[in-house]
């Protein structure tokens, strides 16, 4: 009896948790749990068993009965869609995204700057020709525009305009090589003084390559007030590498030549991956350019006031523009994507642009 009660128990189990659908599982159930199942004629009989055959069929039998009903209800509930979903089960993560490396250098250097009393400006990107180089004291055909390989955008809706039409319109277009023009456009409406930050992408026509890109970011800074000095933008300045790169890093300032200041400087700082020992990264030197930076030419410093539709500055002021013996300026601009290399230690420029997960999910 026992035998016949552990077969009828596999063959059981295994046809209930086999059957596809509720039709399948009812027969199932008919077969094995039903008035006229093999295991319903086992109880039946239990009367006819002699006593110590009825203490041991008995329990397994009934075991048996109250294990198969466990078995179908669970599976019948299975089919059902409702009772199917167990809502105390945690979810399915969402992978949200993250601020890129880029973002997020920006962020800490913005940080920086606010600290010390910065305001964050914004500007277009795409620019006319007159701020991105006229206005910046780089008159057309002068040699100093080679420094900045552009990308004009207007020469296609040239052609479709009249003559009459391209005579007037004297504004030519362009993608920004540099955030210098926001200079102008922030002081059209400020006057002196102001301390500027203005974050931002620029646009450069180049061969890329690990150290170059078509689009990189920049970071333009500039005072203007009374008695402002060289020796105020280096401290700046220094002020700000250290509090990027650590108290440790120094840096060297060598003369240089932007048209837009006068005198101009770039500064360098020791090479992160040598230490200033001198290596492949910084061509041996220990030092890595990463920007440039000046006093405000004093013709920059007159288009500033002439282009002001704020304030209003008076008709003298906007023919002389703010006076060179009372106000004076420094103004730098950050490479910020040279910076963040040297920050994580990323040797491609590329890699920031290549929208490549496996390198972007590493910040
Ligand atoms: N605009 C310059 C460049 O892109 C950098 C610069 C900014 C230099 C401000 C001097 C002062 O090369």
């Amino acid at each position: 009896m026992l035998e016949k009660l552990k077969q009828l128990k596999s063959q059981a189990k295994e046809e209930i948790s086999k059957s596809s659908n509720l039709d399948i599982l009812r027969e199932a159930e008919v077969k094995y749990l039903g008035r006229k199942s093999e295991l319903s004629s086992v109880m039946h009989s239990l009367a006819t068993l002699n006593e110590e055959e009825r203490r041991r069929v008995g329990p397994a039998s009934n075991s048996l009965k109250k294990e198969l009903e466990e078995m179908v209800l669970l599976k019948r509930k299975s089919f059902t869609n409702t009772s199917s979903i167990d809502l105390t089960l945690p979810g399915v993560p969402i992978k949200i995204g993250h601020k890129h490396p880029i973002t997020q250098f920006l962020e800490k250097v913005e940080d920086v700057f606010v600290s010390m009393g910065f305001e964050v400006v914004d500007g277009p990107e795409v620019e006319s020709d007159e701020y991105n180089f006229d206005l910046l004291n780089i008159p057309k055909d002068h040699p100093a525009r080679d420094m900045w390989d552009t990308y004009y955008l207007t020469e296609k809706q040239k052609n479709r305009e009249t003559e009459e039409q391209r005579n007037k319109k004297t504004e030519k277009l362009l993608l920004r090589t540099h955030t210098s023009p926001v200079q102008l456009r922030a002081m059209g409406t400020r006057k002196p003084p102001v301390r500027i930050i203005v974050p931002g992408r620029v646009f450069r026509h180049e061969a890329t390559d690990a150290g170059h890109e078509k689009n990189f970011y920049q970071c333009e800074g500039f005072v203007i007030d009374k008695n402002v000095s060289l020796a105020n933008l280096i401290s700046t300045l220094r002020i700000f590498i250290k509090r990027i790169f650590g108290e440790k890093m120094e840096i060297r300032v060598r003369p240089s030549y932007f048209p837009f200041v006068e005198p101009g400087i770039e500064v360098d700082m020791s090479c992160l991956i040598c230490g200033g020992k001198g290596c492949s990264a910084c061509k041996k030197s220990g030092w890595v350019e990463v920007l440039g930076a000046g006093m405000i030419h004093r013709k920059v410093l007159e288009n500033m006031a002439k282009v002001g539709g704020a304030n209003p500055p008076s008709p003298r002021l906007r023919r002389t523009g703010w006076n060179p013996k009372e106000y004076s300026g420094f103004a730098f601009g950050l490479g910020i994507d040279r910076f963040a290399m040297l920050y994580y230690g990323i040797n491609d420029i590329r890699l920031f642009y290549g929208g490549d997960l496996r390198f972007v999910e590493q910040f």
